[in-house]
Formats: C-alpha cells, structure tokens, sequence
C-alpha cells in the first residue's frame, strides 16, 4: 500500500464568499475524477469563506478549516475569532503559525505556543507551521530556528497531543516565490523534525511553491507526506493535479 498523501490547500487572503461558491461549482467533479483511499485533500479558508466552505467539503467529503484562531474562548479581542466560533461551522483543522503570521503579523513563539494547546484541547487539529526565512537559512541557522520555533510551540504537550498535530515546513524564501526548495532540502528538514518532535508517524508536509511540475519528486521523499499549498489551490485543476502528477 503506497503512503497516505496529504494534499491541503491555504487560500490565505484569496476566494471571497461568491468565488468559494464558484470553486464548488468545479471541485466536486475534478475531485471525483481523482479521488482515491491513499489521498486526503483539505483546504483552508478565510473566516468568510467558511460557510459555503463547509458546505461544499462536506458534499465532496474533503477536510476544510480555518487559518488563524485565538486562543482565548471570547471577550474583549477586537477583530479575534475564537474557537467555539469555528466549531459551529464545524472546522475540524485550523493552521497555525504560518510565516505570514509569524513575519507580517509578528506573531511570536509564545503566541503560536498558547494557540497550539487550545486547539489541541478543544479535540481539533492544529497544521503547525514553521520555517526559516533566506537570511537565517544562508547564515546556517536553518536548524536553530526551527528547533526553536517547534520545541516551543511542543513544550508542555503530551505524547499524544504532538502526535495528533500536522506539522508542515515552509521555508520562507519558497513562498510564493516560485523557487522551491531541493528534494533533498526538504527531505533534510522533514526527517530532522520528525526526530525532533519524537513521532516516528508524524505527519509532515512541505509547502512552498509546490505545483504539479514538482510535486512527484517532493511527494516522493520517504519523510514527506504531503503538500500545503498556496498559489495552486486556488483552481480545482492546479490543486488537483499535485496527486495525479506525484501519482502519475
Ligand atoms: P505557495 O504555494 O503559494 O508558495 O504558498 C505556500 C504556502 O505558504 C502554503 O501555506
């Protein structure tokens, strides 16, 4: 039996609510095209796409979540979403410290870290991502950031609460850039965590510009299992095919 792939697609500040319904006039019949039991595709969407969202996941049977959350239950956090706001749209998945947050909101360790538990204790899952930014990769501290970025965000934790995050490396300077990192890079950095996080079975995606040209040698790699995906999952067809492709 071939690995599960995990095949999730960030939508970041893209798809308003009427464009996530168009999405879904489209999706079901590509996806029907490729749907297979060594495959799970989620997406994830901003706070005001998630209804039509969650309507259409649930029709094609796709995981859907959100990109952000707080980690206070409610109160006076202006321009917060709070989990039990998520939960009654059924989110299951929420992403969580993506460089996006990390670099232009400057979301710290520590923030990252509280929103990690209280997702983890509301019993959904986190999609935790970490990376290192060019400066700090060609100053040879690729290791040293993500130690720490993921043993902050660990600290504390159970056994059994890292094993139920997805963990997913984003090096920064791939993002949206067009350049991609090596297989050999990711895997590098993919099987270092795994040691790192203790987890023989983690779940660890790459996300960086991954598109069908490149998906087959990325997906391949032994400490690999998926793809977070920004710029290509915004169309059924670019999303989609990153499975056929690495299948194909
Ligand atoms: P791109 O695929 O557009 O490079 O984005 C990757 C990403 O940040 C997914 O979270």
């Amino acid at each position: 039996m071939s690995k599960k792939i995990y095949l999730y697609g960030n939508w970041k500040m893209n798809n308003t609510y009427s464009e996530t319904e168009k999405f879904f006039t489209e999706f079901p019949a590509a996806y029907d095209a490729v749907k297979a039991d060594d495959l799970e595709v989620g997406i994830f969407a901003p706070f005001t796409s998630l209804w039509p969202l969650s309507q259409g996941a649930k029709k094609c049977g796709i995981v859907f979540g959100a990109q952000n959350v707080y980690y206070e239950p409610k109160g006076a956090f202006t321009g917060e979403i709070s989990i039990p706001m998520l939960k009654e749209y059924d989110v299951t998945h929420i992403i969580l410290g993506h460089s996006e947050r990390r670099h232009i909101f400057l979301e710290s360790d520590e923030v990252i870290a509280k929103k990690t538990k209280a997702v983890l204790d509301a019993g959904m899952i986190p999609v935790l991502c970490y990376g290192e930014l060019l400066e700090e990769r060609e100053a040879g501290n690729t290791f040293t950031v993500m130690e720490r970025q993921l043993k902050s965000a660990l600290a504390g934790l159970t056994p059994a609460e890292t094993a139920k995050i997805i963990y997913a490396y984003e090096p920064v300077w791939a993002i949206g850039t067009g350049k991609t990192a090596t297989p050999d890079q990711a895997e590098e950095v993919c099987k270092w965590s795994r040691e790192l996080i203790g987890q023989k079975n983690a779940v660890i995606l790459y996300g960086g510009s991954v598109k069908g040209s490149n998906a087959k040698e990325l997906l391949s790699m032994p400490d690999i299992d998926g793809a977070l995906v920004g710029g290509a999952s915004l169309k059924p067809a670019s999303f989609l095919e990153i499975y056929t492709a690495y299948k194909g």
